[in-house]
C-alpha cells in the first residue's frame, strides 16, 4: 500500500460505540454471523476483539478467543471487512496486526473454522476467505461434511505460530503447587464421562456429545452410549458429532464399535503431541422427516451462513 504512516490504518482494541458499525460491516456479508456477534459482543464482551480503523473510520473487526485447558490455543473470531476495502491488502494487515498480538502471548495455535456454503445467487461465498488463510499460512486441516446442513460442510484450518519449540516454562508458583502435592499422591489417571448432548448452533439437526474428564481413569460404557443415541434419535438428530484429545486412548474402543467413525484430527490442538480427535455417528434419515419431540428447533432464516472460527 502506498501511504504515508498517517494514513496507515491501525489495529486498536473495540469499544462498545463501535458495536454497531462492526455489525453492518459483519451484516453486509453474513446475517447469521451478524446476528450471533451480536449476541456475544453484548453478553461475553468485547475482551481481544478488534477492529481496523483508518483516521475516523472502521474498515474491518478480527480478534480471538483463548481455548480452555489448552497449551496457548485459540480460535479466531469474526474476521470480515468492509466491502469497499477488500483486496487491497488491508485483510493481511488486520491479520498481521492480530498475529502479532498473539505473538506477544506466545500464541501456539489458532484455529478457524468456515464452510463450503453455496449462495443462491452468489456461489461460493467463502472461497476467497478460504484463499485468504491460505495465503496467510493457515493449513485446512479437517472436513465435517454435511455439518451445517446436508451438502454443506465445516471447513478447520489451523495456524502455527513459528519459533515457539517449547511449552511455557513452568512459572515458580506452578512449580511449588507442584511439590505441594506430595510424592506419595496418587497420580490423576483421566478418563471421561458423556454429559449429553445438544443441539449444535447455526447447523439443521446436528448434535454434539457433551462430556467431562474423571481422575481416577473411569469411562462412560456402552450403555451410555446406546443412552446418547436413543435420544439423538428421538430429537431426529441428522449427525451426532463427538471430539475427545488423542490421550484418552480408550476412546477408539468405546466408540468404535457402537457405529462411530473416526473423522480427522485438529493436531497439537490441546498441546504438542495431543490432537483433537473427531468423531461422527450419522443416523438414518428419519422416517417420519419431522418435527423433534420436547426439543425446539430454530427457524430457517439461513439466507447466508458464515463462519470464521469459534467467538
Ligand atoms: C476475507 C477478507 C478478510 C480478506 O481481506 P482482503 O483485504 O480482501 O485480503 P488482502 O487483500 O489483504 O489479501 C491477502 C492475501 O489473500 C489473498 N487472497 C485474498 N482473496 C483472494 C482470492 N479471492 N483468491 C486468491 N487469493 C486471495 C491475496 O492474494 C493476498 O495474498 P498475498 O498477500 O500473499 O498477496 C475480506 O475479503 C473479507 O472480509 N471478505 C468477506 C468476509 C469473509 O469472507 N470473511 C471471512 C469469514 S470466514
Amino acid at each position: 500500500m502506498q501511504q504515508n504512516e498517517h494514513e496507515t490504518p491501525n489495529l486498536r482494541p473495540m469499544r462498545a460505540e463501535d458495536i454497531d458499525r462492526v455489525l453492518e460491516i459483519i451484516y453486509d456479508h453474513d446475517e447469521d454471523d451478524a446476528a450471533t456477534a451480536e449476541y456475544t459482543y453484548r453478553e461475553s464482551g468485547l475482551t481481544d476483539k478488534f477492529v481496523l480503523v483508518h483516521e475516523d473510520d472502521i474498515l474491518g473487526t478480527t480478534g480471538f478467543n483463548a481455548v480452555e485447558d489448552t497449551d496457548r490455543t485459540y480460535w479466531l473470531s469474526w474476521t470480515y471487512l468492509d466491502d469497499d476495502y477488500q483486496g487491497k491488502g488491508y485483510g493481511r494487515l488486520m491479520m498481521e496486526g492480530l498475529f502479532d498480538i498473539l505473538q506477544a502471548r506466545s500464541a501456539r495455535k489458532i484455529f478457524l473454522t468456515t464452510s463450503d456454503y453455496q449462495d443462491e445467487e452468489d456461489g461460493d461465498i467463502y472461497e476467497s476467505a478460504r484463499a485468504f488463510y491460505v495465503a496467510l499460512g493457515f493449513v485446512e486441516e479437517l472436513r465435517h461434511k454435511d455439518f451445517y446442513a446436508p451438502g454443506e460442510t465445516m471447513i478447520y484450518y489451523g495456524y502455527r505460530f513459528p519459533g515457539l519449540a517449547e511449552a511455557e516454562p513452568v512459572s515458580e508458583a506452578e512449580q511449588a503447587e507442584e511439590k505441594e502435592l506430595g510424592e506419595d499422591e496418587e497420580p490423576l489417571i483421566p478418563g471421561a464421562l458423556i454429559t449429553g448432548i445438544s443441539e449444535i448452533p447455526e447447523t439443521k439437526d446436528a448434535y454434539g456429545l457433551e462430556w467431562r474428564y474423571t481422575q481416577d481413569g473411569t469411562y462412560f460404557d456402552a450403555a451410555m452410549i446406546e443412552k446418547v443415541l436413543a435420544k439423538a434419535r428421538e430429537w431426529n438428530a441428522r449427525t451426532l458429532f463427538a471430539s475427545f484429545p488423542s490421550d484418552l486412548e480408550a476412546i477408539e474402543a468405546l466408540l468404535g464399535p457402537k457405529g462411530f467413525k473416526q473423522h480427522g484430527r485438529l493436531v497439537d490442538f490441546f498441546e504438542d503431541g495431543i490432537d483433537d480427535c473427531h468423531w461422527r455417528f450419522d443416523f438414518q434419515s428419519a422416517p417420519n422427516g419431522g418435527a423433534a419431540k420436547g426439543k425446539p428447533h430454530h427457524g430457517g432464516n439461513k439466507k447466508r451462513r458464515g463462519k470464521g472460527g469459534r467467538r
